[in-house]
């Protein structure tokens, strides 16, 4: 019996045998579905009377672990674990870390009131602008240039978002059956499009400790199973926060060009680096065609602006650009006017940006030293997470199905990984006010006091693919 005996569990007996069942479920032990025994069943077999069952399977139903179905008695039930890339909570009593995007930049209410005063004068065309209105491409191209990697324009195509840029490219550009080469752990969304494009990801350990470590590690892994496509987050990525030397991107680049890989440079955190400067573009110093750099606004100004973009050379950004238009025409007027605004001001939006994650990072850093001293958070150089790794056989799936009901929620390691991987991890994004950070690691807390005091906790052996 997997359950084991429960006098040993430690509060009431019906709260430590709904506690006992619900670790098993986030463990994998018992999968959705499975039917749960009749309750004067289990009664019988724990030795404990059916009220103790009934009341577990109450508790249960209520955190959303299981479902009662007349005539199929109680199934084990899965509730939605918030993930990194669902929708945000709607409740504003409620801690997210499950998205690492913060709130609003201030300067977004003022860009969208200028845009709003300038649409009268657009009103008279159509408003169709399929790879993006021209001047917003002229501002994106400028801050390429700026960096290093002078573009023009018309290398410009602005998507709606930065996950947008990036399925508008492995749609175009991926058969079914291609190999695309992804970091791991890898930002999620992005397993999930390969696997929407019938792609097969072949990951890449990606060690914080040692990024350059990747250059080798992928030049291998692309002579060995000739990927069509590399993902790569060379500046700060999701998770880990690792980034790339300049010598070692430079090497990476050049590599994977040589083997004929296109590699799709996520920038989407290259902006937020938090104790240097930046390093220069993944894109740099190769032919326009060897990359596709994609980039948005979603972390520096907000997850709600939905504007990003991509850039590579002419011919490619006109393939992709027509391949955006056959599918959504056009990104909303409104949005490309106060990005516009934006782009134009984005020195001035990232320097509070940065101040800003630097001081979460800071804070929630200390407070994990102070109340989680046995986790390990190494400071990532920029970006916007932590990745945790957990102590002893603490999983990441049971701290988060844990966390939840105490009003934070968190995308567990599982998330960032192909197979089971990553269940020792969990990401922590500082994009939280510093208050509300200092509280949900007093509610890691108590969760991991709660899972540890539970002598009974399955060790994750097989973890369930979230993604
Ligand atoms: C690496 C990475 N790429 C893309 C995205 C999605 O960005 P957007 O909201 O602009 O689509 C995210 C969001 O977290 C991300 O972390």
């Amino acid at each position: 019996m997997l359950i084991g005996p429960v006098a040993a569990l430690p509060g009431p007996r019906y709260v430590g045998l709904a506690r006992r069942i619900r670790d098993l479920v986030t463990a994998g032990a018992l999968p959705a579905g499975s039917r749960l025994p009749a309750e004067r069943e289990l009664a019988g077999e724990l030795d404990v009377s059916r009220v103790t069952v009934a009341s577990a399977y109450r508790v249960l139903r209520e955190q959303g672990f299981a479902t009662t179905r007349h005539g199929s008695g109680t199934l084990i039930e899965l509730p939605g674990v918030p993930s990194s890339w669902g929708a945000p909570s709607s409740d504003p009593g409620l801690l997210d870390l499950a998205h690492a995007a913060p709130e609003a930049a201030p300067q977004l209410l003022p860009a969208y009131q200028q845009a709003l005063a300038e649409l009268p004068a657009r009103l008279a065309g159509h408003g169709y602008a399929p790879t993006g209105l021209v001047e917003l491409r002229a501002a994106v191209a400028d801050r390429f240039t700026a960096r290093g990697l002078p573009t023009g324009p018309e290398q410009v195509v602005i998507t709606a978002g930065v996950g947008d840029a990036t399925a508008v490219v492995l749609d175009t550009l991926l058969q079914p059956g291609d190999r695309v080469l992804v970091e791991h752990p890898t930002y999620p969304g992005v397993l999930g499009m390969v696997a929407a494009a019938e792609g097969r990801c072949v990951p890449v350990p990606v060690d914080p400790a040692e990024p350059d470590a990747l250059v080798r590690a992928a030049g291998l892994a692309a002579r060995q199973s000739s990927p069509r496509l590399a993902f790569l987050m060379p500046d700060f990525s999701n998770p880990t926060g690792a980034q790339l030397s300049a010598a070692g991107r430079r090497r990476l680049a050049a590599t994977l060009w040589q083997q004929g890989v296109l590699t799709v440079a996520d920038e989407v955190a290259a902006d937020l680096h938090l104790d240097g400067d930046a390093e220069p573009p993944y894109a740099a110093g190769l032919p326009d065609a060897a990359t596709v750099t994609i980039g948005g606004l979603s972390k520096a100004v907000w997850g709600g602006l939905r504007i990003g973009w991509l850039r590579t050379d002419a011919a490619l950004a006109d393939q992709l650009g027509a391949a955006l238009g056959r599918r959504q025409l056009s990104v909303g007027m409104l949005d490309q006017l106060a990005a516009t605004v934006l782009v134009g001001e984005l020195d001035q939006v990232l320097e509070l940006r940065r101040a800003q994650l630097r001081e979460r990072r800071d804070v929630l850093r200390a407070e994990i030293a102070a109340r989680l001293p046995d986790w390990s958070a190494p400071c990532p150089a920029g970006g916007l997470s932590l990745w945790c790794r957990l102590p002893g056989d603490l999983s990441s799936a049971a701290v988060v199905a844990s966390a939840a009901p105490l009003g934070l929620l968190l995308a567990e390691g599982r998330a960032f990984g192909t197979g089971h991987a990553f269940d020792d991890h969990l990401r922590l994004p500082f994009t939280l006010p510093p208050a509300e950070l200092r509280t949900a690691v007093g509610i890691l807390e108590t969760v991991c006091g709660t899972l540890r005091s539970d002598p009974f906790r399955p060790t994750p052996s097989r973890p369930l693919s979230v993604v």
